[in-house]
């Protein structure tokens, strides 16, 4: 039998350099995507996936992620007196359950792997699911919901997959896989930005993962990578070899918010798909476009 999968992990120490200077004070996961936090979005995957213990990996100037999934007294209050009943169910709603939050220290950038490590103690002995805050996944159903259920499934690692276009192969993890058509297949290799033409196909990694807990004895050990930085697929390559990984390939949207680009057609897509803003937003984009 599987293990359930209980916990989630969300790497937030990044320097976010490509989005300078918007996160010289303000963590990039704190950027909003139409009304929330990207890490919001994804803590609501994370939640809608079934996951019941949230750690958050943080650092210097991230501060203001641990204040967002807290209890703010005197809004609460205020928003009380003045019987703003929905505003207050709307924070309430963000609050995790008391000690089902965590927040860890990397006192240093040295890498997603090295984050990643970080959260040792508090995962323990069990599977864990691993999601990039700036990859937003939109889809009908979460993309960890699906990749839970391949683990219940197969066991072992999963990594989530999408298609890119094959001449830019060379900017992504790739992985290559036994079955191409399938949801779900056994992965045959990763490797990490490959050179044009080698990849060995044009699956690449999204930023949601379900990991055995074996990958920490990994990751302690790991020399530093590309970027000089202790790299997660390096430590990842190695499991595999004794380990089975399985991809499993979604078919929604995946907005790079870490990116200026990614972030701008994020907040597009999301408005686009708010009941509440689509047809005011589609009206206002005309006229911007022309
Ligand atoms: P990125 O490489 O996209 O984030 O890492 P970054 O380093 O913040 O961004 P740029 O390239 O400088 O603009 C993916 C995720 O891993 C986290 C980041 O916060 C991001 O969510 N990360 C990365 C860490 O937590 N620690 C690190 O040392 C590196």
């Amino acid at each position: 039998m599987t293990k359930k999968i209980r916990k989630a992990v969300f790497p937030v120490a990044g320097l976010g350099t490509r989005f300078l200077p918007a996160t010289k004070a303000v963590p990039k996961e704190m950027l909003t995507v139409v009304d929330r936090p990207v890490i919001q979005h994804v803590v609501d995957e994370a939640r809608a996936a079934g996951i019941e213990h949230f750690i958050f990996v943080t650092g210097r100037n991230k501060h203001v992620i641990e204040d967002h999934f807290d209890m703010q007294y005197e809004l609460d209050h205020t928003l009380s007196q003045r019987g703003k009943k929905r505003e207050q169910e709307i924070l309430a709603s963000i609050l995790p359950k008391a000690g089902t939050a965590s927040f860890t220290r990397q006192q240093a950038p040295l890498g997603l792997g090295h984050a990643v490590w970080c959260a040792r103690d508090i995962v323990g002995d069990e599977p864990f699911a691993l999601l990039l805050p700036d990859m937003l996944h939109k889809g009908e159903t979460p993309c960890l919901k699906e990749m839970i259920e391949a683990h219940a499934a197969h066991g072992g690692n999963h990594i989530a997959v999408a298609p890119v276009p094959e001449e830019e192969t060379h900017q992504y993890g790739i992985v290559g896989v036994k079955d191409r058509a399938a949801k779900v297949s056994e992965i045959t290799m990763m490797v990490e930005k490959p050179k044009q033409g080698t990849a060995p196909s044009n699956l690449h990694i999204t930023g949601r993962y379900i990991l055995q807990p074996s990958i920490f004895a990994l990751l302690a050990t790991q020399e530093k990578g590309a970027g000089n930085e202790i790299q997660l697929t390096d430590a990842m390559v190695t499991l595999a070899k004794s380990e089975k990984f399985h991809a499993v390939r979604f078919d929604g949207e995946i907005y790079d918010t870490g990116s200026k680009l990614g972030f701008l057609t994020a907040n597009m897509a999301y408005a686009l798909s708010d009941s509440s803003l689509k047809d005011a937003f589609r009206a206002e984009a005309k006229k911007l476009l022309g």
